[in-house]
Parts: C-alpha cells; sequence; structure tokens
C-alpha cells in the first residue's frame, strides 16, 4: 500500500505580486506555479494530492482542471499550521504527508524522495544554508548533538537566532498520527498572531520523537516566489537550467542565455537554434534541424533536415522534412506541410496542408486549402476562404501553376497541372491541364497627358 499523502498550501493572497490574479496560478517556464508543484507531487505516486486554497479560488480551480486533486478550502488565512489543520478529515490513517508549498515550484523530485526516505516513521525537514537568510524561519539545533529542535519565525527570533543561516523551506515530512495528535493543540501565541505549522517541530522533540533534516542539491529548489522580481528571477535560473540541459544533449544553443522553453522542446541529432527563440507547449525538431534568430514555435513538429529562418511564427503545426520556411512566415493551426516545401516571406497558411515539393515563396493567404505536389504559387497569391458567414474550401491538384496576384473565391477546384495567368479572379472550378485567366484586357491611350498643377 502507498504510505505517502501530500498536501500542497496555497491559500496565501500573494499581496507582493501586486496583481489581481492568484500568486499560485503565475507562470514560470508557461506553467502555473502550482501546476509545477502538482505535477512534482505526481512524480512521487502519492495515494492523495490535497490542495488547500482560498484566495483567488474560483479562479485556481477553474485553471487547475485534474480530477484527481482533493481541494481543500481555507477560509480565512490563519498561518500553515491552521492550513493543514483543513486537510486532516481527507489524510489517511497510517499514511505520511509530504508538505509543500505552492509558490515554490522547483523543488526536485530527488530531494523530496530523500526527505521521505529521512523521515522514516517520524519528522524530516527541508533546509537550507543561505548567505542571506532573511524572511525565514531559522533551524534550531541543539549544540552537542547538533539535532533539530524547533523553527524559530524570523519574526520572533531574537538577534542572535537571526544570525543563524540554516532556514526552514517549509517543506516537511510528518506522519499523520502526529498530525492529528498536535496539529489541534497548536496556539497562535507568537508576533503575527498565526497558527504555524513550524511549531510541529518543537512538539516532536518535547515527545521525544527525533527530527530528521534533508538539503536540496541546489539552492534554487526550495526559492519561493513572493514578488514579480523574483518571479522574473526564477524564470531565468529555470530557463538557464533547461538550456544547460539540452546542450548536454548536444543541441547546438547559440548562446544559452537567449531561449525560452515554455512547455517541453525534444530535440534530434545536430539541432541549431539561434537566439531569441521562443517554444511553448510541446515542439519536436527532428535531426538537423535549424531554427534562425527570433523564431516562436508552439505545439510544432519539424521533421529532420528543415530550417525555418528567422522572423517566423509558427502554432499547432506539422512539418515535414528538408522544407524551408520563412523568413517572416506565419503558420496557423491545422497546418500540414509535406517534405521539400518552402513557405517564403510574408506568407500566411491557414488550416491547410501542402504536399511534397510546393512552394509559396512571396506575400501570400493560403487558408482552408488542399493543396497537391509540386505547386507553384505566385507572389500575392489569396484564397478568398471567407464570404462574410461561412469558410470555404480551395482545392488545388499536383502541379498547378499559379500566376501572381491570383485570387481563388473558395468553394473552387483547380484540377491537376491547370496554369492561372497572373492577376486572375478565379471564381470557377478549373479544368485539368488548362490556362485560367481573368484579366481585363489591357488598352494603351494614344496621346495621353497627365494632369498638370493648376497654375
Ligand atoms: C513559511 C514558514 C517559514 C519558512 C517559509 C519558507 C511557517 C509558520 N513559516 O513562512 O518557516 O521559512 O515559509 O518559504 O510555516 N499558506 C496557506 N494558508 C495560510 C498561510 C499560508 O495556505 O493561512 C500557504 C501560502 O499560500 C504559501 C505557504 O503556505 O504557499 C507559506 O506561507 P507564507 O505566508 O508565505 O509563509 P512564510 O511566512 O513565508
Ligand atoms: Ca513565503
Amino acid at each position: 500500500m502507498n504510505r505517502l499523502n501530500i498536501v500542497i498550501l496555497a491559500a496565501g493572497m500573494g499581496k507582493r505580486m501586486q496583481s489581481s490574479v492568484p500568486k499560485v496560478l503565475h507562470k514560470l517556464g508557461g506553467k502555473p506555479l502550482l501546476m509545477h508543484v502538482i505535477d512534482t507531487a505526481r512524480g512521487l505516486l502519492p495515494s492523495k494530492i490535497c490542495v488547500v486554497y482560498g484566495y483567488g479560488g474560483e479562479a485556481v480551480r477553474e485553471q487547475i482542471t485534474d480530477e484527481d486533486i482533493v481541494w481543500i478550502e481555507q477560509i480565512e488565512q490563519l498561518g500553515t499550521g491552521h492550513a493543514l489543520i483543513q486537510a486532516l478529515p481527507m489524510l489517511d490513517q497510517g499514511s505520511i504527508t509530504l508538505v509543500l508549498f505552492g509558490d515554490v515550484p522547483l523543488v526536485k523530485i530527488s530531494t523530496l524522495q530523500k526527505l521521505i526516505e529521512a523521515a522514516q516513521d517520524a519528522c524530516s525537514l527541508l533546509t537550507a544554508n543561505l548567505e542571506l537568510p532573511e524572511g525565514y524561519g531559522r533551524i534550531i539545533r541543539e549544540a552537542e548533538s547538533n539535532s533539530v529542535v524547533a523553527i524559530v519565525e524570523e519574526k520572533d527570533a531574537t538577534n542572535e537566532q537571526r544570525q543563524i543561516t540554516e532556514i526552514n523551506t517549509g517543506v516537511m515530512v510528518v506522519p499523520n498520527r502526529y498530525l492529528l495528535a498536535w496539529l489541534p493543540n497548536l496556539k497562535n501565541s507568537n508576533q503575527q498572531q498565526e497558527y504555524y505549522l513550524t511549531d510541529i517541530i518543537s512538539i516532536s522533540v518535547k515527545n521525544n520523537i527525533s527530527v530528521a533534516s534533508v538539503q536540496p542539491t541546489d539552492t534554487w529548489e526550495i526559492l519561493g516566489i513572493n514578488s514579480k522580481v523574483q518571479l522574473e528571477s526564477l524564470e531565468r535560473t529555470y530557463q538557464s537550467e533547461i538550456a544547460r540541459k539540452l546542450l548536454e544533449q548536444g543541441v547546438g544553443l547559440i548562446d544559452a542565455s537567449r531561449i525560452d522553453i515554455r512547455g517541453q522542446l525534444d530535440c534530434g541529432r545536430d539541432v541549431v537554434i539561434d537566439v531569441n527563440c521562443i517554444f511553448e507547449g510541446d515542439v519536436v525538431l527532428g535531426d538537423n534541424v535549424t531554427i534562425h534568430a527570433n523564431n516562436c514555435l508552439k505545439n510544432v513538429t519539424v521533421a529532420a533536415g528543415t530550417t525555418i529562418a528567422a522572423n517566423s511564427l509558427i502554432e499547432d503545426a506539422v512539418i515535414g522534412e528538408n522544407c524551408k520556411i520563412g523568413p517572416y512566415a506565419r503558420i496557423r493551426p491545422g497546418t500540414k506541410l509535406a517534405d521539400k516545401v518552402h513557405i517564403g516571406n510574408f506568407v500566411e497558411i491557414k488550416n491547410s496542408s501542402i504536399a511534397t515539393g510546393s512552394k509559396a515563396s512571396h506575400l501570400s493567404y493560403i487558408g482552408d486549402t488542399v493543396m497537391g505536389q509540386n505547386v507553384n504559387v505566385g507572389a500575392g497569391t489569396i484564397t478568398c476562404n471567407y464570404d462574410g458567414a461561412n469558410k470555404h474550401k480551395t482545392i488545388i491538384e499536383d502541379n498547378v501553376f499559379i500566376g501572381s496576384d491570383t485570387q481563388f473565391i473558395a468553394p473552387v477546384t483547380v484540377s491537376e497541372g491547370a496554369t492561372i495567368g497572373a492577376g486572375s479572379t478565379i471564381t470557377r472550378d478549373v479544368p485539368q491541364g488548362q490556362l485560367a485567366l481573368s484579366r481585363a484586357k489591357q488598352s494603351s491611350i494614344v496621346g495621353w497627358k497627365r494632369p498638370t498643377k493648376k497654375q
């Protein structure tokens, strides 16, 4: 039987964020802080994850829709101990509880595993040594045995205690039977008149139950978010960690400090990524893919050998092998490009599939279109897919040649091998192999004089 319960405390308001968005919904790496903690919690395979919420609770529950979360409302925020008391009825008999904070997003699963192991059948605390311990609760150890005897909040600490650099991260493990016995007895006779969860450490020691302590591998694991300044700073730490891992895997980042990954980026061999690129959602780059500067890719799969030139925006799309995209391409949701497709500058593609070897090199809009192989789309081609009420399809078969400045009034089909003369507005289907032209005949006026300015 799995003995682990996890309670995430997330009821605090986060006043210093200066925002109407609840603190735990602010994003790090594109994901709400609380989601980072929930994902970490899941990694430990607990039997139950409880989230204590309060301020902005509606919004929190709307955004986080995971069905297996046990939500517990803390109506008044009377302290971390009071928060955990709200969760007591939900905890399993004979289990242990790991307490996490909703605003401490980056603690590692491996660190928490160590903490759980260290707890045995008692309490364990995640502590850290900080050069600047200001604001944190301090760990009090007995001089001789060096064992933990209490946590003192900074506001309650003596000057001497404030010199201590070992701090309480807030993360701890406590067997449920002790929580049930001790939490209801907490007092709020302290500076902040709060019920401190941290007080159970001295209670444990008074009951002759020793408290284990574990330190994180990296100090950033325990950093909490109270302000936008801290959020920005932890975002940079988070991004540089991801960038370092990508470099270790062999991804060619030109500058590890100028890439942002807000989701999952999976790369094949010999991928090169130039500066200022943003990857959101799930992005997969095949072998030998090159991403030039200033590209944004969201939920995109790019197959081997493709190059994305600078300043392109690509979203919810699948791109084949050896394609050339951009510069300045906009590829919108529902686009599927086969192999060796070229999409050039100022070309927008939406909800369309384009087969192997077709090219749209300049200034075009292709929407709701099914395009065959080896089609040449001239500059300025537009599919007029919207009649003001409904969207219609354009079908362009293999080997069609489209002259520049063509409009297709959808729904319309251009059959295989047809040619469209430049400047045409195509309103009817074009049969296979034929030339369609809808241009007005050119005329020249003999003796034409330009107007001149009145004197
Ligand atoms: C707490 C610890 C302190 C530790 C620090 C680490 C206590 C008494 N103090 O202090 O020792 O060094 O965290 O960051 O535990 N929360 C609730 N309901 C409440 C109060 C808080 O859910 O009534 C939640 C908050 O949303 C937050 C977490 O508990 O996620 C910590 O609360 P916070 O007020 O930030 O505690 P600190 O004073 O920083
Ligand atoms: Ca805090």
